[in-house]
């Protein structure tokens, strides 16, 4: 029989490599911006926020260091909880909310950062934080490099968010509008990488809501509707027949949605 030593495996190859068999291609900064003002709605309440700031437990003292920090989903909450946030994104759009609600709530500990992944981050004039995180942002074509990063710009712990095998996506829709759903690497790939770079980092499970709410059936839908890209006529009908069958109306006349499974994300931190 043949052997396998793991010494041997690559993971960052092998992340590479499911990354490309994917039929979700990344976005890039022109989709995002696109996505910004449904994105900002669709999290701004989950418990996906209090979930990351209970395993966080940020410190008064921290400055922290947001990559691919979206809408503010986490720099605005942590902002008022630590010393200083450096939010850093390359969607105009996300930081353009991000400033909108920094404002609102006058919050004035925040620099917004407009640069990506792959920037120099030293000519973006950005300096090690105590902490760097990266909540679901992980969106880069060479992931150990991606690490590399974050370890260099954080003194005391790093945090990401990875996908647990299907995410956020719902195979269940996929299966109903007959589109295979392959969404590449999930965190298995992140946590063998990082032991084999000789971190030694702890993971924890955000698990999302299995029932959500909507104020109306159209809200209801927009919420699968950024699963998909170029839905023709009959997946379109095929997916609102799908999404009316996991879906109530409540008395007040909104809409509660139930998914079989819960989207869930690995919390993996580690020391730098
Ligand atoms: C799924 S959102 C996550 C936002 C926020 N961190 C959260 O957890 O809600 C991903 C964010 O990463 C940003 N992003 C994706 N690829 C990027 C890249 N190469 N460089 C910088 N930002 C990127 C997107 O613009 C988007 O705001």
């Amino acid at each position: 029989m043949e052997t396998v030593d793991i010494k041997n495996l690559d993971w960052n190859l092998l992340w590479q490599q499911e990354k490309n068999k994917k039929t979700w291609k990344s976005k890039n900064a022109a989709d995002w911006d696109k996505k910004a003002v449904s994105f900002a709605k669709r999290t701004s309440t989950s418990i996906y926020i209090d979930r990351f700031l209970k395993l966080l437990k940020p410190r008064q003292e921290w400055s922290i260091l947001d990559a691919g920090c979206g809408p503010g989903t986490l720099a605005l909450p942590l902002a008022s909880r630590v010393r200083r946030v450096t939010g850093l994104d390359f969607s105009r759009k996300m930081l353009a909310i991000l400033k909108q609600k920094a404002d609102e709530k006058s919050l004035r500990n925040i620099t917004i950062c407009h640069g990506s992944w792959e920037d120099d981050w030293q000519a973006l004039n950005i300096v090690p934080h105590d902490v760097a995180i990266a909540s679901r942002s992980l969106a880069v074509p060479d992931l150990k490099a991606a690490l590399v990063k974050l370890c260099t710009h954080a003194r005391k712990k790093i945090v990401i968010t990875d996908r647990v095998k299907h995410g956020p996506f719902d195979p269940d829709a996929f299966a109903a509008i007959g589109r295979p759903l392959t969404t590449g690497p999930d965190y298995i790939y992140t946590l063998n990488l990082l032991y084999q770079m000789g971190y030694l980092p702890s993971v924890d499970y955000i698990e999302l809501e299995k029932e959500l709410y909507y104020p109306d059936a159209g809200e209801a839908m927009e919420s699968y509707r950024w699963m998909f890209r170029g839905l023709d006529d009959r997946e379109k009908k095929l997916l609102k027949n799908y999404v009316q069958s996991v879906t109530t109306m409540n008395e007040d006349g909104s809409i509660t949605l139930h998914r079989s499974r819960a989207p869930i994300w690995a919390f993996i931190s580690w020391n730098p």
